[in-house]
């Protein structure tokens, strides 16, 4: 058994007080801010760490500009946790601290979860013969209330390093690929579809976004609609990707890459059977609202698409 996931991202940033604004804002609960670090959490106490970019005590940047500073995977227990660090020791990558460095060079950290389980209650939807939400209104949320960080997605200086690293030496398990292009990566043999996305940018590593996992696709519009009221760009969305299923709505921010809403993707077991494609954009987004909606009007900002996110 490998890790349960993403327990922590932690930024570097060059405005503490933007980079608190737009979290507070995203629905992150606040836990801790002092002048060199705050401290924010998803429902199930996933953290969102932001230091300042030129803390002296940071793991270096993978990339200019504010971005991500280092991943905290988190284990069910201290035997899985034990378990995991001797694969990584066994692949020669554990470093004395305990912690190790992926391909691309970015930090990451281990430990045993502290999260909470959270059970989701999307609201349910109706059908012909399928009524599921019966004497009930359908909500309109007013905000997003992030549960848990669900995955990142990393691209890759050296793809064959960073997909061999994080399946053989993470243990992560393989959910579909774009073969020599991209793989999607999940923690948990049972799991959602991926915790981890790595992409194919020779000599550039860097970080592509970020993703909040929410309980449906009513908690993707509405959360979005809420961000932009508040006057925060979309880079993407809402829209919903063939591959993983899900429903999401991606924004600029002042942490660094986008970071993404979304909800509803695909759950997989032991005999979930891994797909292999072709990357295009209509595999990216089946479809998708360019430059978002806006938050007065409720109605799409633009129709051309400057996001540049054809295919991840
Ligand atoms: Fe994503």
């Amino acid at each position: 058994m490998s890790f349960t996931g993403i327990d922590a991202v932690t930024f570097g940033v060059s405005d503490m007080a933007e980079a608190r604004r737009f979290c507070d804002d995203w629905g992150l609960r606040p836990v801790s801010a002092a002048a060199d670090r705050l401290v924010f959490e998803t429902q199930d106490g996933g953290q969102v760490i932001i230091r300042p970019a030129d803390a002296p005590d940071l793991p270096p940047a993978i990339e200019p500009g504010n971005t991500v500073r280092e991943v905290t995977w988190g284990c069910a227990d201290a035997a899985a946790l034990e378990a995991s660090l001797a694969r990584l020791r066994a692949a020669g990558a554990l470093r004395e601290d305990g912690t190790a460095r992926d391909p691309n060079g970015l930090s990451l950290r281990f430990q045993v979860s502290p999260r909470r389980k959270v059970v989701a209650q999307p609201t349910p939807a109706n059908a012909p013969g399928s009524p599921n939400r019966v004497d009930r209104r359908s909500p309109v949320h007013a905000k997003a209330d992030p549960i848990k960080l669900g995955h990142i997605v990393l691209f890759a200086a050296d793809f064959g390093a960073m997909r061999g690293f994080y399946l053989d030496a993470m243990g992560l398990i393989l959910s579909d690929e774009y073969p020599g292009h991209g793989a999607f990566m999940r923690a948990q043999t049972r799991g959602e579809h991926h915790n981890l996305f790595v992409l194919n940018r020779p000599g550039k590593p860097g970080v592509n976004h970020v993703a909040f996992t929410l309980a449906d696709i009513h908690e993707v519009i509405g959360g979005g609609i809420a961000m932009a009221q508040k006057g925060w760009k979309t880079e993407i969305g809402p829209g919903r990707h063939p591959i993983s299923s899900a429903y999401f709505w991606y924004f600029h921010n002042p942490l660094g890459a986008p970071v993404e809403y979304y909800a509803d993707d695909d759950f997989c077991t032991e005999a979930w059977v891994p797909g292999q494609f072709v990357r295009k954009p209509e595999l990216f987004a089946e479809w998708a609202i360019a430059g978002g909606i806006d938050g007065t009007t409720r109605r799409q900002v633009v129709a051309v698409d400057q996001s540049g996110r054809g295919h991840a």
